[in-house]
């Protein structure tokens, strides 16, 4: 175990301090343990902001080739997996510049000049979001395009539609898939805000007050292909509403696919019976020998609770903070990175499962019965001229009447239905069809097969967009 003396030699801001650290303070503060996946940003960083001092002449042409050097070989490291941590490597922007020294020894010193690890670790965490953001909307985009073309695919099959889990109007199984699909759509544009949002420059804003040297932050924000340079330097080393955002985006896209989830859930229980999961994304029971359990489904509508815990937990260390750095944001990352580690597992996985999963079509329109007609049977009245609440009430008596006959509303008689209104007539047999009733549903957003067709036309447009 080194001594006080030795650890103060080796911490990169050790200075002035000449006691010793709490071996346990140490583990408590590092972050290298979960701020080592941004070694790539960390070093691209680096490399953008070498070649800037050496604009300024704060390092010789020579010094900035020998630390781009370092830096090149640094990334090497990490690449094949050699880059060995030490036991005082705090963070990763300390641990880099430590590897450095020992590469290329003291011109290393320099390329800190001016910069904090304020900053850096700001624009770190911002190029790190920016290719994590890619990733997951390639994973949305899929689910979304896996909803299409199962809506396509079983666009004939029809489906009771439910209002507080009650039967209540036929719709097409596919208007269903598309409805969660347009909430992805609008979770995919919420995503395209976030990456915005995240897409500012913080590089050259300092410890607090920014940079003392007139570092170009332009030419800064170009190498490192962002489109804004931030405008605040003490709001852009306390500025972490780009993760709460992409939080924020998570946990609403949670919601939704835990909604999906659930439907899913039940859909495919032998109750209802009107989908099958693909065993691929199910489970058995360890006990029971019949049991096919929808886990993938469980475990997305579980996760939405602990996906929107990281919001609200980050948000509760967000908050109150005095202005600019403080060591609380360091939670920033753990939820950053637990978030987009169960957002690209999980939006793979509900693309397995949509795409896998089987449509029982006879069990779907098994499922509907005729009383799920009694609004259509008010509008065969409403046709004949009958004011709609007056309607609604006539045909609320027949489905009174198929009830006390205990027979369905479709096999009541004429003669029952005419001592009710004197407009039924023998053409109300035509109500009693699911496709004709379905088939009304002609205006944008309806569940007709021409509606239907044209939501999947106006999405794939949205997508190829
Ligand atoms: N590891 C730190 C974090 O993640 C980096 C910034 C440290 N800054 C400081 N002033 N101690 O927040």
């Amino acid at each position: 175990m080194a001594t006080g003396d030795d650890k103060s030699e080796e911490k990169l801001w050790g200075g002035r301090f000449t006691g010793a650290t709490d071996p346990i303070m140490e583990k408590f503060n590092a972050s290298i343990g979960f701020d080592k996946r941004m070694w790539k940003e960390d070093i691209t960083g680096s490399l953008a902001y070498i070649k800037a001092i050496e604009r300024l002449g704060l390092v010789t042409a020579a010094e900035c080739l020998s630390i781009s050097d370092g830096l090149r070989a640094i990334y090497k490291e990490w690449e094949s997996n050699s880059f060995v941590i030490k036991p005082f490597d705090e963070d990763i922007h300390t641990a880099n510049e430590r590897r450095l020294k020992e590469l290329i020894g003291d011109a290393a010193g320099k390329l800190h000049t001016g910069r904090s690890r304020n900053d850096q670790v700001t624009v770190d965490m911002r190029l790190w979001l920016r290719e994590a953001i890619k990733n997951i909307r390639s994973y949305l985009i899929s689910f979304i395009q896996v909803s299409l073309s199962r809506a396509k695919r079983d666009i004939d099959v029809l489906m009771p539609g439910y209002t507080h889990l009650q039967q209540a109007q036929p719709i097409r199984w596919s208007h269903w898939v598309l409805c969660h699909a347009t909430s992805l759509l609008r979770d995919l544009q919420r995503l395209d805000q976030t990456a915005n949002r995240a897409d500012e420059l913080t590089l050259g804003s300092g410890a607090l007050a920014g940079n003392a040297f007139g570092v170009d932050r332009q030419m800064l924000a170009k190498e490192l292909r962002f489109s804004r340079v931030s405008s605040n330097s003490l709001d852009a080393t306390m500025d972490r509403d780009f993760v709460i955002d992409f939080l924020y985006w998570a946990s609403v896209t949670m919601l939704h696919l835990s909604r999906w989830a659930e439907d899913l859930i039940i859909y495919s229980s032998k109750e209802f019976g009107f989908a099958t999961l693909a065993d691929a994304y199910s489970t058995g029971s360890s006990l029971m020998p019949q049991k096919k359990n929808a886990d993938s489904l469980e475990l997305i509508r579980g996760k939405a609770g602990s996906v929107c815990g990281r919001l609200t937990g980050f948000m509760m260390s967000y908050k109150g903070l005095p202005s600019t750095y403080n060591k609380d944001l360091q939670e920033d990352k753990i939820a950053m990175f637990e978030t987009y580690d169960s957002m690209s597992e999980l939006l793979q996985i509900a693309t397995g499962v949509l795409s896998t999963l089987t449509v029982h079509k006879s069990r779907c329109q098994g499922a509907l019965t005729s009383d799920m007609l009694a609004t259509d049977l008010a509008y065969y009245l409403v046709r004949k001229g009958i004011p709609f609440r007056e309607a609604h009430s006539l045909s609320g008596l027949c489905v009174a009447a198929a009830e006390a006959k205990s027979v369905k509303l479709c096999d009541l008689p004429l003669v029952d239905l005419q001592a009710i209104s004197q407009d039924f007539g023998p053409d109300v047999m035509l109500v009693w069809n699911y496709e004709n009733s379905v088939e009304q549903y002609t205006s944008v957003g309806g569940t007709a097969k021409s509606a239907v067709l044209h939501q999947i036309d106006a999405m794939e447009k949205v997508l190829k967009e």
